[in-house]
């Protein structure tokens, strides 16, 4: 089997703030060894603050990393540019947010087309369709955003993530910000989504219960894995 993502030895430093004395740099990823392999679901939790967000953003390459190595999808990424980056990430890397990130403008069949447009990918209209068919909002296609529940907007985001059956899906604290209900729902969708589509799963979560449904589940602790 072969490995969707592969950390080596990766550190992340923030220098000190210019002009200002004393300020020491910050190292929020400390040597971080990682590995997801494909087709797996990996849940990362950890006290706020240890590391995780920062993790995922390196390793979808959001962030550099300040030294080490980092393969996403069987590429070095670490000098990889802006648009070298966005060629690999296109259609085969996902990302679902804490705070949705839906374009406001834009209804929800709109929200999770314009990706796969972008992509370049063949039928956009109906892989939108069956995605919004997989997360039970068919019946919202045409509304936007500001018309949607939590929960719903959610759901728009993961049909987003999933539309292009992405090879990886990286989700940030996906329920943080909905009810336990709603964030149930959400949670339920990406994993078995994520199983149909054989899309590696990388999820940040505080919730015990969302990180137990992962196959493994590692622990992030001042910006190490323990
Ligand atoms: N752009 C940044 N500049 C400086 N420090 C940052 C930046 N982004 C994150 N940090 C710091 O890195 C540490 C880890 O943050 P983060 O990865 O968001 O943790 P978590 O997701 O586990 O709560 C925190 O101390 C945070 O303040
Ligand atoms: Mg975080």
């Amino acid at each position: 089997m072969a490995e969707a993502l592969r950390l080596t030895g990766v550190w992340l430093t923030f220098p000190a703030a210019s002009g200002a004395d004393g300020s020491a740099s910050l190292d929020v990823l400390k040597g971080v060894d990682f590995v997801a392999m494909d087709g797996e679901s990996v849940a990362v939790v950890g006290p706020s603050g240890s590391g995780k967000s920062s993790l995922i953003a390196v390793a979808a390459g959001l962030e550099r990393a300040s030294r080490g190595e980092v393969t996403l999808l069987g590429e070095r990424i670490e000098t990889y540019g802006e648009d070298q980056l966005a060629k690999l990430r296109r259609g085969r890397v996902s990302m679902v947010f804490q705070s949705f990130h839906l374009l406001e403008t834009m209804t929800a069949f709109d929200n999770v087309r314009a990706p796969l447009e972008i992509a370049r990918l063949d039928k956009v209209d109906a892989r939108a369709n069956a995605a919004l068919d997989a997360v039970g909002l068919s019946a919202r296609r045409l509304h936007y955003p500001g018309q949607l529940s939590g929960g719903e907007r959610q759901r728009v985001a993961v049909a987003r993530a999933l539309a292009s059956d992405p090879a990886l899906v990286f989700a940030d604290e996906p329920t943080g910000n909905l009810d336990a209900e709603s964030g149930r729902i959400v949670a339920d969708l990406l994993f078995s989504i994520a199983k149909d589509r054989g899309s590696t799963l990388v999820i940040v979560t505080h919730d015990t219960d969302l990180a137990a449904r992962a196959g493994r589940t590692v622990h992030m602790r001042d910006g190490h894995i323990v």
